[in-house]
């Protein structure tokens, strides 16, 4: 419902509702299904991202570049915008606006930088 604010709970139901729809989608859903065999895990994992992120709680230690970096022949800057797209659509739906604008304000920059990091290169 709207009322979810920005906790724990709200963002795992916010994960598990996003990466259920990444999975579904035609263009996402090959790449995460063919490269995550344990999906309980990933979820978790990226709960704890998202309340590192939102919640400040430390609960995330990983890399996020290299582990998209091992992907980068399949993941497109077009992929980016439909990730987004997803995102915008899912945290609107289960979050307050306030909560939402926040979410979608620190996924367009984490996915800039992750951009950035995986597809800018100088020309020697
Ligand atoms: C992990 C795909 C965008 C956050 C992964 C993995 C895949 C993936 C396949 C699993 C990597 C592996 O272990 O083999 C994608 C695609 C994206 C995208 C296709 C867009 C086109 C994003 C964005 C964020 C994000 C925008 C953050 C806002 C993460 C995190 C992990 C992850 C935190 C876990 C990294 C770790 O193992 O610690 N992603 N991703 N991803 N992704 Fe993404």
């Amino acid at each position: 419902g709207q009322e979810s604010g920005i906790d724990e709970a709200g963002l795992q139901r916010l994960v598990d509702r996003f990466y259920a729809r990444v999975r579904e989608d035609a263009e996402l859903g090959p790449i995460f299904n063919d490269a995550i065999a344990n999906w309980p895990e990933h979820l978790e994992k990226l709960t704890a991202f998202w309340s590192s992120v939102m919640l400040t709680s430390g609960r995330y230690k990983g890399q996020p570049v290299p582990a998209h970096m091992k992907h980068v022949g399949r993941i497109t800057p077009e992929l980016f915008d439909r990730w987004l797209d997803l995102w915008n659509e899912t945290t609107t739906e289960l979050m307050s606006p306030e909560a939402a604008a926040a979410l979608q304000a620190k996924a367009a920059r984490i996915a800039e930088s992750l951009q950035l990091a995986l597809f800018f290169k100088l020309d020697p």
